[in-house]
């Protein structure tokens, strides 16, 4: 790849003299959704499908932006000296917001850069695309620029740049998951404290198989912050009663002791939705370490099931495809992963029903919605580098 990112770079910018190559990966969600801005649990791993970069540093401010998979709008200029979103940006909104971020915290660029960029992450599919393209952005700053940023805070910036750059309220843990990826290991985090442990995934005869419902995610951002708005409001409820700060501190059953004070049923389903998906991923990640592979399955059912009754991120592309995969032999748990509203499911199938998993869900799938689903069987692979 590191051959093919350096003619990629010499066909747009002339040469390759000097120039150097970094990856980092795209993520899937086991279990944990939608509970990263109510301080719970998340069980995510890093893949080995990324986002690849090649860059050389410039001797004036100019910043020159290419992206190999949005060939048609070509090279778009910038400069150090205008770091504020535009519309006109479009994608390189991704790479300035994460400049901006480290500009603002004191680590200035001395000189623009030429950035090519290439990813093998389907966009828009709920596997980070973009929270990896910033990890590999902060990954290129630390490296060619000199700035001394441990892995984590890489993954901080990336979420401060999209949060405040690109108007997307996110969570830690796509940015968390990409940052501190590590083969063949999920991240078990706690987001509200950032404590975090390794959890080998130990599938055995068993794969990660990943189905893109190849929907494209219209609304996506303005309902996902619709979303966190719903359980902000739920907190503020809760607050008049007891003392809490955020949703996934109540377990299930101090959530229905104080429930009642929810008057909207639609906050009430949003707020159980947290609690219950926070318990979940405890229970799910208990499971897995002691080779209950069966009951981590149905942990990943019941998430989907509490996903689509009561948040309400689902649809109609996302449910015919776990749907069907329910049905199909070999399967042990599959669900929705990401924000929802299209993009892909996550599911844990038997090596020697994989094809067949792809086969019949797939067929299902056109029958039921007239779309072609796209199938990943997916390897967990580490953070960021430089090739
Ligand atoms: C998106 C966000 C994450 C998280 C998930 C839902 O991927 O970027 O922070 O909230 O949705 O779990």
């Amino acid at each position: 790849m590191k051959q093919q990112m350096l003619k990629y770079f010499g066909e747009v910018f002339g040469d390759t003299e000097g120039v150097e190559v970094f990856f980092a990966p795209g993520r899937v969600n086991l279990i944990g959704e939608h509970t990263d801005y109510n301080g719970g649990h998340v069980f995510p791993c890093a893949l080995t499908i990324g986002t690849y970069g090649a860059v050389r540093k410039r001797t004036d401010r100019k910043l020159r932006f290419y992206s190999v998979n949005i060939d048609k709008r070509g090279v778009v200029e910038s400069s150090l000296d205008d770091l504020v979103p535009s519309e006109e940006a479009g994608w390189t909104n991704y790479p300035k917001g994460v400049i901006w971020a480290f500009d603002g915290l004191g680590m200035k660029l001395d000189c623009g850069m030429d950035l090519v960029i290439y990813g093998n992450i389907p966009s828009g599919s709920g596997l980070s695309s973009s929270a990896s393209l910033e990890v590999l952005v902060g990954a290129i700053l630390r490296d060619l620029y000199g700035f001394d940023v441990k892995n984590q805070m890489l993954a901080k910036f990336g979420q401060y740049s999209e949060q405040h750059y690109n108007g997307v309220n996110c969570g830690i843990m796509d940015q968390f998951a990409i940052a501190m990826g590590r083969k063949n290991q999920a991240i078990f985090l706690n987001t509200d404290t950032l404590e975090y442990e390794y959890a080998p995934l130990e599938l055995g005869d068993a794969k990660i198989v990943i189905a893109n419902t190849n929907k494209r995610r219209g609304l996506t951002d303005s309902k996902y912050n619709e979303r966190r708005g719903e359980c902000e409001a739920a907190v503020a409820k809760l607050m008049t009663v007891t003392d809490i700060s955020h949703l996934c501190e109540l377990d299930e059953e101090q959530f229905e002791k104080y429930k009642s004070v929810i008057d909207d049923p639609v906050l009430l389903r949003r707020a159980r939705h947290a609690v219950s998906e926070n318990q979940r991923t405890l229970r799910a990640v208990a499971a897995l370490k002691e080779g209950r592979l069966e009951d981590f399955g149905k942990l990943m059912n019941e998430s989907h099931i509490s996903l689509r009754d009561d948040y309400e991120v689902t649809g109609v592309e996302l449910d015919t495809l776990v749907e069907a995969a329910w049905k199909a032999d070999g399967v042990i748990g599959s669900r929705m992963t990401g924000a929802g509203f299209g993009g892909c499911t996550v599911s844990i199938v038997k090596s020697e029903a994989v094809d067949s998993f792809i086969e019949n869900v797939g067929k299902e799938y056109s029958k039921k919605t007239g779309l072609t689903a796209d199938f990943y069987v997916v390897e967990v692979g580490g953070g960021p580098q430089k090739l």
